[in-house]
């Protein structure tokens, strides 16, 4: 929203198609946007449009007199969406020279949930006839079939299958019966009383003719960021914008923007808030007032809050000179890596200051359960061994929904790591409602500094490896294990015994970024690799020990972008049903680089050599020709480092070999099909 700064209706739509690029990660199905229309031009469309003519005296029911907003919907790409509105503009002849003072905006990109992508299903969704109300929505309404009944019983007709559709029906149907009793309704009422109705998980952006140049945003379970962006040399600049309630004071020029992800707003500005769940944020003539909703409570109060200023550059949501996010994020790692351990590495020791309060609780509790999904669980798989090693506590894994299907029990003497990237993650938010319900001391691990995760655990890691676009995760998977190997060590750190494989531990930590440079140079090696293996059906990968979440990791990396299939087994389960795949075609990655486990790995590779098996060996540097068994045996030898760091270097080659197989097979690297990158309903 821009108040009082002439904007070109150009300069709007461009904001708002670059805020979607921002977010195309997160869903690329489908996408839409909503700008406003002026009254002279709806009234031309209408008269020129064929109908009678309704002008001033229509049925148009906007008592402001505003004209309803323009929406715009597409399936596919933001490209698509982008193309398909500047020709529409084109063929309504628009003036996208047309300056406004003031002007609300709001656009979405979907990932289906429910209802196919396509143009009736994406977002914004309407109230009906002329637009009254528009509502871009995250997340999921769990009652909508109850709302859709009652509405369509009141008149309303339904267009789409979404979940969302109720939301903006329901809007208009609050706002009319206000109407109707003669009362005069604020935005942020009617938006309050639609929140009393919606049982969900929701970020949710209001518009409406009847209130032009307003917004209503308000969340419950997923996020919502405000950003500010100030446009004026005033000297009280930093006073102005330390808090939320100078906001409502002063008329000065500003943009502001509601956001589900820092990344669309970073170009803007770095002040922000993220909203806390039950609040509504209402823009009116450029001033922001925040509400606390509360079932409770007829009204809602009125809640004063400090605005952030993000630490993130926006060279970080750019591609610089890669052809891809997940290359640039693959390459980007020894420098990722540095910044998640920049100032907690000690000589002998780490600093953690986000666990520090709660570390005695967690060196007594009874059990440590690592929780998470898709590349998350494998961070933590790849942590296990070491964290039981130092911490001396029994470890055990929990897929998030795994979890949540069985109650599996959580007691109040465990401490529950969750671990997201994005910190969003339905399925494993679930799982901390859960074990915050039975008690459990609950530690977070996120890339995502004010997301969910990071704000409902009790403590937690910032794994600081920088905003990952790309869906397949990298960089943020090295640098989680990075973040538990420092969790892992301060929670053993008062522990004589082990103290100089704690020391071995850091320094080896401290030396990673150099290591993993070293193995980036495997590039061109994987890219041949990958060109051997373009037409393959399937690909296995066998690890175990500190490589068992390698193996699943690369397997996964493969299957997610490259789109074949692929499956990383535990290497000790080989001869209990795997061995049958074996033949000369299908290949087989085993990592055995040097650790307890090698010579068992040694024997696996016999064994696959014995069946004909077309191996792939991950190895030491320097230790192929001892570990190959013939010729045609193909060797990638990584540098080594502490057996428990492995991990991190080994998968390296892996996500490059799943990177050059993707483009080699003509997918779309960023963007695999049917995948998000948060998976934010369950
Ligand atoms: C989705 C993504 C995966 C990711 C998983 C967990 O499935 O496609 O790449 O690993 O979610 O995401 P999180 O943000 O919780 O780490």
């Amino acid at each position: 929203l821009n108040y009082n700064v002439g904007r070109e209706r150009r300069y709007i739509l461009e904001v708002l198609f670059n805020g979607l690029r921002r977010l195309e990660y997160r869903g690329y199905d489908s996408s839409g946007i909503a700008i406003d229309s002026d009254l002279a031009f709806f009234k031309k469309q209408i008269n020129g449009g064929g109908g009678a003519a309704r002008g001033e005296d229509s049925s148009w029911p906007s008592p402001s007199g505003s004209a309803p907003p323009l929406v715009f919907r597409q399936e596919g790409k933001i490209e698509s969406l982008v193309s398909s509105v500047y020709t529409e503009v084109d063929e309504m002849d628009l003036n996208l020279e047309e300056s406004f003072n003031v002007h609300a905006g709001i656009a979405h990109t979907r990932w289906a949930t429910h209802g196919v992508p396509a143009p009736r299903n994406s977002h914004p969704q309407s109230s009906g006839e002329w637009n009254e109300f528009l509502v871009v929505h995250n997340g999921i309404i769990t009652n909508y079939e109850v709302l859709k009944e009652t509405l369509t019983r009141h008149g309303f007709t339904f267009e789409s299958e979404t979940d969302t559709e109720v939301i903006p029906k329901l809007a208009k149907f609050v706002y009319d019966k206000a109407r109707e009793g003669d009362q005069t309704v604020t935005f942020a009422q009617v938006v309050t009383e639609v929140m009393r109705q919606l049982e969900g998980a929701y970020a949710l952006i209001f518009k409406s003719s009847h209130y032009p140049n307003e917004l209503v945003a308000c969340k419950r379970g997923s996020t919502l960021i405000l950003g500010v962006k100030e446009l004026t040399d005033n000297k009280n600049r930093r006073a102005l914008f330390h808090d939320v309630k100078s906001l409502t004071k002063n008329g000065q020029p500003k943009e502001l923007f509601f956001s589900s992800d820092l990344c669309a707003i970073v170009e803007h500005t770095k002040n922000y808030l993220a909203l806390e769940d039950n609040e509504v944020v209402h823009i009116k003539d450029g001033c922001v007032s925040i509400l606390k909703f509360d079932y409770g409570k007829e009204k809602p109060a009125s809640v004063q809050r400090a605005l952030s200023v993000l630490e993130m550059e926006v060279e970080q949501i750019k591609k610089g000179h890669y052809d891809h996010f997940m290359q640039k994020e693959i390459h980007e790692q020894p420098h990722s890596l540095t910044t998640t351990m920049r100032g907690r590495l000690k000589d002998h020791g780490v600093l953690l200051g986000g666990l520090k309060e709660h570390m005695k609780t967690i060196r007594h509790s009874r059990r440590i359960v690592l929780i998470g999904c898709g590349t998350s669980y494998n961070a933590a798989l790849a942590v296990r061994p070491f964290l039981e090693e130092l911490s001396s506590i029994p470890v055990t894994m929990e897929l998030a929904s795994d979890l949540l299907d069985r109650q599996g029990p959580i007691y109040r003497e465990d401490t529950a790591v969750f671990v997201s990237q994005s910190g969003e993650t339905a399925d494993t938010l679930l799982a901390l409602d859960y074990a915050l319900e039975n008690g459990a001391m609950c530690v977070g691990i996120t890339n995502t500094v004010g997301s969910t995760l990071a704000r409902k655990t009790h403590c937690g890691v910032h794994v600081n490896a920088g905003c990952e676009i790309g869906v397949a995760s990298t960089k943020a998977y090295t640098s989680q294990i990075v973040a538990m190997a420092m969790m892992a060590l301060a929670i053993g750190d008062d522990r004589i015994s082990t103290k100089a494989r704690r020391e071995s531990i850091i320094y080896g930590l401290s030396d990673l970024p150099n290591k993993v440079r070293e193995v980036l140079k495997l590039d061109s090696e994987m890219k041949a690799l990958a060109e051997s293996l373009i037409d393959a059906q399937s690909l296995l990968v066998f690890g175990r020990g500190y490589n068992y979440a390698t193996a699943l990791e690369g397997a996964l990396k493969v299957k997610e972008v490259a789109l074949m299939h692929s499956e990383g087994m535990l290497a000790g389960e080989m001869k209990h049903g795997p061995l049958a795949l074996v033949d000369e075609t299908l290949p087989i990655i085993v990592i055995a680089t040097h650790d307890a486990c090698f010579s068992k790995q040694q024997s696996v590779i016999q064994q696959l050599h014995a069946r004909k098996g077309r191996l792939i060996v991950m190895c030491s540097k320097g230790a192929s020709s001892s570990v190959c068994p013939s010729e045609f045996c193909r060797a990638i030898e990584v540098p080594q480092v502490i057996d428990c760091l492995q991990p991190v270097v080994n998968i390296i080659p892996l996500q490059l070999l799943a990177y050059h197989l993707t483009v080699l097979r003509g997918f779309d690297v960023d963007q695999p099909r049917n995948l998000a990158k948060s998976v934010t309903t369950q």
